[in-house]
């Protein structure tokens, strides 16, 4: 009997999609399961406690499905709710299973982009205020300084399909200036939230040249590949049938119809309640 054992991808909502998008193209063989909490979402105003009761729900339910690895492809679950499910959930009910987030890969790798270590982060609220890429950029690149600003507005642009219109201009301005405005020696911006690389044209057009704009997938996505290498017993429990399926906690409809501006091709998702 074959049993399909995926790795599990979850988000918030859409934004983990490009990240997927990211992971399928560098390792295309192996079956994924996506799991978007779009009834819940966003994440990335609330607290704590929300974060974490929210992210472990789905957790749970992913390794129901089979799910030997699970990527919180979502930055605001990696910054509030993955600590936690590493240290005290999974060695009590799962130590045979793994769960991996987005800023450590990405804190490892960022600081060689920038060549003045003066690097700016944009991402939720949640995101800004755990200060999980300070403490991560922090070790392993001491000498970086970091400069963080939440851009709030900048999901919903998206989320509404409103990010390619001028009215968007207003609210991506305004928050690259204020970041660059921390210091005129950031040379990197990281984009630490997953819908953000869908404004990667806008923020482009408000940067001075010199200013390179960092996303997360296929920092992830290596990371990943670099994990599976790292851990054979790992990769083997991953099932390899190149099947894909979506889930999402709100309408499939919906989810069908605002996924493909993620995830680059049509999606059939189903509708599961947690
Ligand atoms: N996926 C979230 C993140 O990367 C953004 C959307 C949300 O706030 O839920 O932080």
């Amino acid at each position: 009997m074959i049993t399909s054992a995926p790795i599990g991808i979850f988000d918030s909502g859409y934004g983990g999609l490009t990240v997927l998008k990211e992971i399928k193209k560098l390792l295309p063989d192996y079956d994924y399961l996506y799991l978007g909490d779009n009834a819940r979402s966003p994440y990335g105003a609330r607290s704590f406690e929300t974060v974490y009761d929210y992210t472990l729900q789905c957790v749970k339910w992913l390794f129901a499905q089979g799910c030997p690895l699970i990527i919180l492809a979502c930055n605001t679950a990696s910054a509030k709710a993955l600590r936690t499910i590493q240290q005290k959930y999974l060695p009590v009910h799962h130590p045979e299973k793994r769960v991996l987030g987005v800023i450590r890969p990405t804190a490892e790798i960022i600081g060689n982009y920038s060549s003045s270590k003066h690097i700016g982060i944009l991402g939720t609220k949640g995101t800004v205020q755990s200060d999980s890429y300070l403490i991560e950029i922090a070790n392993f690149f001491p000498d970086a300084k970091v400069y963080q600003h939440a851009s709030p507005m900048w999901v919903p642009l998206v989320e509404n399909n409103e990010y390619t219109d001028s009215g968007a201009d207003y609210f991506i301005k305004k928050d690259i200036d204020i970041l660059l405005n921390k210091s005129p020696k950031i040379d990197t911006i990281l984009l630490a939230c997953t819908h953000y690389p869908l404004l990667l044209e806008k923020i482009n057009q408000f940067l001075p040249e010199n200013i390179k704009v960092v996303s997360q997938g296929p920092i992830v996505a290596g990371s990943l590949a670099d994990y599976l290498k790292r851990h054979p017993e790992m990769e083997a429990r991953c099932s390899k049938q190149r099947n894909l399926q979506f889930f999402t906690t709100d309408a499939p409809s919906d989810f069908d119809k605002h996924s493909e501006i993620f995830f680059g091709e049509k999606v059939n998702s189903r509708h599961v309640n947690l």
